[in-house]
């Protein structure tokens, strides 16, 4: 059994905890925010936890989870580093996706085991990520003994802890990015180009959810090459062409939405993943990379 701290309870915080405790790993925890009102907030949310009102009167623990933003994470490596209660041997992990284990450097070098757990899921309504915590994916990136201890305790409670290493992080990080908020991107010019025809907002949300959900469930039964479609998965160049136009048509909008540019973008990439496909044949290749290229944008 483990006795846990956890040193900013918010969203994540209270969600990994909350976990943590449901399962059978944890003995005790210990909980401190900023304020207090939101650190009772937390607790009430856990439904367990002794409330501190300030970092330096949690106790000694085995488990440090540091669920503050990521803007505070070197500071309160200073902070903890300082603290008689943090000793050799214990595990101290923060949640960033973005940034690697390595922010902890001097509870490291105090002899604590380091590390980043990256829950791969939104938590912006906590009570729903809870429900939905079994099966959540939980990227860990860090002290080999910091994995194990993590990766059991998290795994017992549904996780899907899977390890990457502090080099791929960045990377790995930008890869949510583009399956997450890159993805509303694109939906997002969907909607623009829907009003722009007139489309009814209930017509226009029923379009995207339908198109997208289809391609999801294609991405996921077969992979991203083989769902593919479209003119350019069916190398029609001449409706590419007419569609890029098109869009150059469109009134310039005072925000800089430019649809013709993004098109131009989006339809290169596909053009390789087209290529990749190997059903499409190379004249057409060839003049859908002439008609994107750079500078032909506008
Ligand atoms: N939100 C997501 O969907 C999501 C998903 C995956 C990973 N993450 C990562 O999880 C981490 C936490 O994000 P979040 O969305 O949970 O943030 P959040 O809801 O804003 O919670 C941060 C908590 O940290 C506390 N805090 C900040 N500075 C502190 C300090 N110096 N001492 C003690 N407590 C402190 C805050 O206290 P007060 O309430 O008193 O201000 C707040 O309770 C970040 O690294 C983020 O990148 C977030």
């Amino acid at each position: 059994m483990y006795r846990l701290n956890v040193v900013g309870c918010g969203k994540v915080g209270r969600v990994l905890a909350a976990a943590l405790w449901r399962g059978e790993g944890i003995s005790e925890i210990s909980v401190c925010n900023r304020s207090l009102m939101s650190t009772r907030a937390s607790q009430e949310f856990v439904g367990a936890g002794r409330i501190c009102q300030s970092v330096q009167e949690l106790p000694e623990a085995d488990l440090w989870l540091v669920g503050a933003q990521d803007s505070q994470l070197v500071g309160l490596d200073e902070t903890l580093a300082q603290l008689a209660s943090l000793r050799a041997g214990q595990i101290v992990f923060h949640c960033s996706g973005a940034y690697p284990s390595s922010l902890l450097r001097l509870v490291r070098e105090k002899g604590a085991a380091v590390a980043s757990f990256h829950p791969i899921q939104s938590f912006a309504d906590p009570a729903r990520a809870l429900d939905s915590f079994r099966g959540t994916l939980c990227s860990v990136e860090g002290d080999p003994r910091a994995y194990e201890v993590l990766s059991d305790l998290f795994g017992r409670v549904g996780a899907q802890v899977f390890r990457i290493s502090s080099e791929q992080k960045l990377i790995c990080h930008a890869g949510h990015v583009f399956a997450s908020n890159y993805l509303v991107v694109v939906l997002d010019a969907a909607r623009r180009l829907y009003e722009q025809v007139g489309m009814s907002d209930e017509i226009s949300r029923a379009c995207i959810e339908s198109l997208a959900r289809g391609a999801l469930m294609n991405v996921s039964y077969m992979g991203t090459d083989r769902a593919l479609t479209g003119p350019v998965a069916r190398g029609d160049v001449e409706l590419v062409r007419a569609q890029h136009d098109a869009l150059g048509l469109i009134p310039k909008n005072s925000d800089g939405f430019d649809p013709r540019a993004l098109y131009a973008i989006l339809a290169r990439a596909a053009t390789d993943i087209a290529e990749r496909r190997g059903e499409v044949d190379s004249a057409a290749l060839r003049d859908l990379r002439e008609l994107l290229r750079v500078g032909n944008e506008s």
